[in-house]
């Protein structure tokens, strides 16, 4: 695992989007894994800067987003495809047929529509690159405390901390899922690489059991620690609580001085 401590939010938001961009600049085809969440809005600003001021053409990618409510229409403002559109699509030259969520109708089989999307995304061959955000709780997607590290996209029921954390974004008289469609932990694992994207201090401890506590299904996000090539790019913040900020920093001075040397590589955050 590689961790990144950013002085802000606006840094982190900026490493990020450089990274995605240079994937896709490399790779015009290449296919991402989308998080919605308030921590990555930053970041979808960047690459729409991107596309206006450098030209990065969006027109060849596909994404595959973390998850989507059930009992939410694809319309209906509070969709996930509706924050997608909102915070991203509509400003980018991206095909929107091939943007996919993790739908479940209220009369579909959640084990078939989770079987589904995991079919389309071996179809297209696999994700390059997954954005994650981090709930409080240790959550990446909805993917909330005990699932399974050998999990797949899936019916998750959302623990009553996340149903709190995102009751802000719900009036008081509207209705607020509790059921989730959700890429599975071994969904995530087997992308390309990953950019987990952590701001603030109400992130720090969850960001410390992630890094440098157990491999537990109690932090969910501590199984990145399995992955060859996971990023952490966290705020000042959000990295508050770490112990060993002076080695992840070094670490990033050397692995910069390869990057010079060597130019590009992927696991290396570049
Ligand atoms: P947030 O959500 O970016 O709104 O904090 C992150 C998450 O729950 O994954």
């Amino acid at each position: 695992m590689e961790v990144i401590i950013e002085n802000d939010a606006a840094a982190v938001a900026e490493l990020a989007a450089h990274i995605i961009g240079e994937l896709v600049r490399r790779k015009p085809d290449a296919t991402l894994g989308l998080a919605t969440g308030s921590t990555p809005v930053e970041t979808y600003k960047a690459l729409i800067k991107l596309h206006r001021e450098t030209q990065l053409s969006f027109k060849n990618i596909s994404t595959f987003n973390l998850d989507e409510y059930i009992g939410i229409a694809e319309d209906n403002a509070q969709s996930y495809r509706s924050f997608m559109q909102n915070k991203l699509f509509e400003s980018i030259d991206i095909d929107v047929s091939r943007t996919y969520f993790p739908r479940c109708e209220s009369d579909q089989n959640p084990a078939v529509a989770g079987l589904a999307y995991e079919h389309i995304i071996s179809e297209v061959g696999g994700i390059d690159l997954q954005i994650l955000g981090i709930g409080s709780n240790g959550h990446i997607g909805f993917n909330e405390p005990t699932s399974s590290f050998a999990s797949k996209t899936r019916v998750k029921t959302l623990t009553p901390s996340t149903i709190a954390d995102n009751s802000r974004l719900f009036a008081d008289d509207e209705f607020q899922p509790h059921l989730a469609m959700t890429m599975g932990i071994a969904t995530i694992l087997a992308t390309g690489k990953i950019l987990l994207l952590a701001t603030g201090r109400h992130k720090a401890q969850a960001v410390r059991d992630a890094v440098e506590g157990a491999l537990s299904a109690i932090c969910p996000a501590s199984s990145l620690q399995l992955h060859q090539n996971a990023v952490l790019i966290v705020d000042s913040q959000a990295a508050s609580k770490l112990k060993h900020t002076q080695y992840y920093q070094w670490a990033r001075k050397e692995n910069q001085i390869i990057k010079d040397k060597f130019g590009y590589f992927p696991s290396l955050g570049n």
